[in-house]
């Protein structure tokens, strides 16, 4: 089967890394015969933008539909565009019509990484967050009344359905069954949220009954914060809604390193519409242009990818390339953020061949 891929690199360093990560694509394609294909779209950027006058073309979302996955580098540059108008006319569109209601990120301590945890080490720290990527709290059901007055009163509407918890639910219980320790934490925040976090515990209760196997723990999201710094180790899968998943996965990788190696999946499961796989970085502009960014996470992004579309063992070789890579810590191939005298091409440079060669 040909994997085709949309490649968006985006704004800022997005540009500088995305190269890497499709070269070690295609290195891995190389190795183990696989079919991928690659077409590169330069909209979804603060560029783009300047000339056009939106972020995507009118017809966006058909030219994207046909492909499996969109690679995606990073989306921003506040100088030019402001924030919100470059997040919600790209980013968070690709999520939203092609329904990607699976966020998915790693949270995974490398060799060579230092944890800001002390004393752990790789291995110790190996567990994923899925997140509700599409309702919950994130809905826009709302607004304002009586403004301007002494009674001005604000209300935002957190919104769950059954179909938008169960199929969360669901994703998080297979994956927590397809690995070694299957176990499956979930957040949610009961006793302060009185309707929509009991029932999602409920709906927990419910779809464990047809995981057996699955062993399940359920926290309140402000302890489990603190479970994540105290004793990472003792997670396997972590599920929650859109926020609760959303602070949970910054948290998470933070606990694991450098912000600059972190993946994220923008996963619709059923294979209906493309999901996107984007490293968990910005554009960052503060450090744009240098070519000194880390593209270890927009190499992992492409990782996962191959992953998720069942091509198991190219993506196990990928990860070991990448952990091989860090493990020697080649302080003239590292890039600074990692405290290394290297840049993006010498890092980017020395897992590709790394690929090649294992
Ligand atoms: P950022 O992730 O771009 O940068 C945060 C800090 O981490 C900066 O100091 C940056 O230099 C550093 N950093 C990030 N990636 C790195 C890498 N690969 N190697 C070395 N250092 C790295 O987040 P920030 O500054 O909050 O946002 C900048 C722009 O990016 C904004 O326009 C924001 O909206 C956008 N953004 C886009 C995201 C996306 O496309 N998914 C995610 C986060 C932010
Ligand atoms: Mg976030």
């Amino acid at each position: 089967k040909t994997l085709k891929i949309a490649v968006v690199p985006g704004d800022g360093i997005g540009v500088e890394v995305m190269p890497y990560g499709v070269r070690c694509l295609q290195a891995v394609a190389q190795k183990f015969n696989l079919s991928l294909e690659f077409e590169h779209f330069n909209f979804a950027s603060c560029d783009y933008y300047e000339k056009h006058g939106d972020m995507m073309p009118a017809d966006w979302k058909e030219k994207l539909s046909k492909f499996d996955a969109i690679y995606f580098g990073a989306v921003g540059m506040p100088d030019q565009v402001p924030d919100n108008v470059s997040l919600w006319g790209s980013l968070l569109k690709f999520r939203r019509e092609f329904d990607q209601y699976i966020n998915l990120r790693p949270c995974r301590l490398m060799p060579g990484v230092k944890s800001p945890l002390a004393g752990r080490k790789p291995g110790d720290i190996d567990f994923w967050i899925v997140r509700e990527n599409t309702e919950g709290e994130y809905s826009s059901v709302g607004g304002t009344m009586f403004e301007g007055t002494e009674r001005e009163t604000v209300i935002q509407e957190t919104i769950m359905t059954r179909v938008g918890v169960d199929r969360v639910l669901r994703y998080a219980f297979d994956l927590a069954a397809s690995r070694p320790r299957k176990k499956l934490t979930s957040a949610t925040k009961s006793n302060g949220i009185s309707i929509t976090m009991p029932y999602w515990d409920s709906r927990v209760r419910e779809m464990h009954k047809q995981f057996p196997d699955v062993a399940v723990e359920q926290y309140h999201i402000d302890i489990l914060t603190a479970h994540f710094v105290q004793r990472p180790d003792s997670f396997d899968v972590v599920v929650g809604s859109n926020l609760f998943g959303d602070i949970l996965s910054d948290l998470g990788p933070a606990c694991t390193g450098t912000i600059g190696i972190a993946p994220s999946g923008n996963i619709n499961p059923s294979g209906e519409f493309p999901s996107l796989f984007e490293p968990v970085h910005g554009s960052a502009p503060d450090i744009f242009g240098k070519g000194i960014a880390n593209p270890v996470g927009m190499i992992w992004a492409g990782q996962m990818m191959l992953h998720h579309f069942g091509f198991t063992e190219a993506a196990a070789a990928m990860l070991s390339a990448i952990e091989n890579v860090l493990a020697r810590a080649d302080l003239e191939i590292m890039t600074a953020d990692m405290g290394g005298r290297g840049n993006t091409q010498s890092l980017g440079e020395a897992v590709e061949k790394e690929i090649l060669a294992t």
